[in-house]
């Protein structure tokens, strides 16, 4: 090495450490002592908001599984603000981070933080949402998105009583009149929950057991943008408005998220439906006040994910990178990104209502009792 080369490494070096020095966020810890070179190593993890319950418990779980394996950890959330997660994805890689584990807000916005990235030799995990359009996506790990709008979509149905319990078929014809949501456009995810709704759907709609009434089915229309309860709030109130002046009721919503679902219930109960009497409604993520509402007969099921699993996948995905390991996926076909198919580990979700949420959600130790009174 020349004696240039020598003194921009010291430089380089001392930036580093200044960084170092001044990067002591509420969130960056110091490395547990012990372990390999790479452990010690910092890992950035980049989350998109707190006004949902699942993303501080995500970030929560993956950071301290992350520390208790002797790594380093910088955890932000963007408050759903998409210059936000840019300048925090910056920041993690001038930090000097060595992976990067986002949660997007929007899968298309961050292909010069990746290109920035995958330059400096950071490797790229994308969290539960998939990122698009940028080939530096390393791996993926998420539950089956399409199957999770497939367990929304049945759920719906056994609820209104088309189907029984064993997914069978019950001979009801109704019609029923069922009003659709989706998810955030810009999120990857939204499309194949949408996509794996409608394809359960679809009969029913066509033989007339389903009837939308507003006659708004395409995803562009019922999609919901950020997921922001109040705009799902809003859309319900102009659907009632419009389409169930004259005294026809709704009979059920395809919700894709538990935050929607209480917008919804919003509308609905300003709208004079009585909280016994409301919709079969949907969700996803199993909130506790979602749960609660479920156990009170208001919200009918949701989808329960979790998160702590992902997060152990994360984690496992991180130090299997870390440590030289070969990194274990079970699907390499669904998650195009368009540039490439990205590996993924993908997770099992589950129907939850109020037969089997103590099953599930208090067995399964997500919640305590007293959580869910
Ligand atoms: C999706 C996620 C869902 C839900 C939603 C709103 O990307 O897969 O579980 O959390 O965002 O936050």
């Amino acid at each position: 090495m020349n004696k240039k080369a020598v003194l921009a490494v010291i430089a380089a070096g001392a930036l580093v450490v200044s960084l170092a020095a001044c990067s002591s966020t509420r969130t960056t810890t110091p490395a547990a002592s012990g372990g390999t070179s790479s452990k010690g190593a910092l890992v950035g993890i980049a989350m998109p908001t707190q006004t949902s319950e699942r993303w501080i418990k995500d970030g929560a779980a993956i950071k301290k599984d992350l520390e208790a394996l002797g790594y380093k950890t910088d955890l932000e959330y963007a408050n759903n603000d998409i210059p936000t997660q840019v300048q925090q994805i910056s920041t993690m890689i001038t930090k000097g981070a060595k992976v990067l584990v986002i949660a997007s807000i929007d899968g298309t916005a961050l292909s010069t933080q990746l290109d920035n990235a995958a330059a400096a030799g950071i490797k790229i995990v994308a969290y539960d949402r998939l990122i698009n359009g940028n080939k530096n996506v390393d791996y993926y790990t998420t539950f089956d998105n399409y199957k999770v709008g497939v367990q929304q979509a049945t759920s719906l149905l056994t609820g209104l009583g088309i189907l029984d319990d064993s997914g069978k078929e019950t001979g009801k014809k109704g019609p029923f009149n069922v009003e659709l949501f989706a998810g955030s456009p810009d999120d990857n995810n939204a499309t194949f929950f949408y996509n794996g709704a409608m394809d359960t759907l679809k009969k029913y709609i066509d033989d007339k057991t389903i009837v939308v009434q507003s006659g708004q089915t395409d995803f562009k229309t019922v999609a919901t943008l950020r997921w922001d309860p109040a705009t799902a709030q809003k859309r319900m109130q102009d659907l009632l408005a419009k389409s169930y002046s004259a005294g026809a009721k709704v009979n059920g919503v395809l919700s894709p998220y538990d935050g929607l679902s209480i917008g919804i219930i919003s509308a609905l109960t300003a709208a004079g439906y009585a909280t016994n009497a409301l919709p079969v409604i949907t969700g996803q993520d199993a909130e506790v006040g979602s749960v609660k509402s479920i156990i009170a007969g208001q919200q009918y099921s949701t989808i329960y994910k979790d998160t702590r699993k992902l997060g152990k996948e994360a984690v496992t995905i991180v130090d299997n990178l870390l440590t030289g390991k070969k990194v274990t996926v079970n699907d390499t076909k669904s998650y195009d990104n368009g540039k490439k198919v990205v590996p993924t580990f993908l997770l099992q979700s589950v129907v939850v209502t109020k037969a089997n949420f103590e099953d599930v959600l208090v067995t399964g130790g997500y919640y305590t009792d007293a959580d869910l009174k």
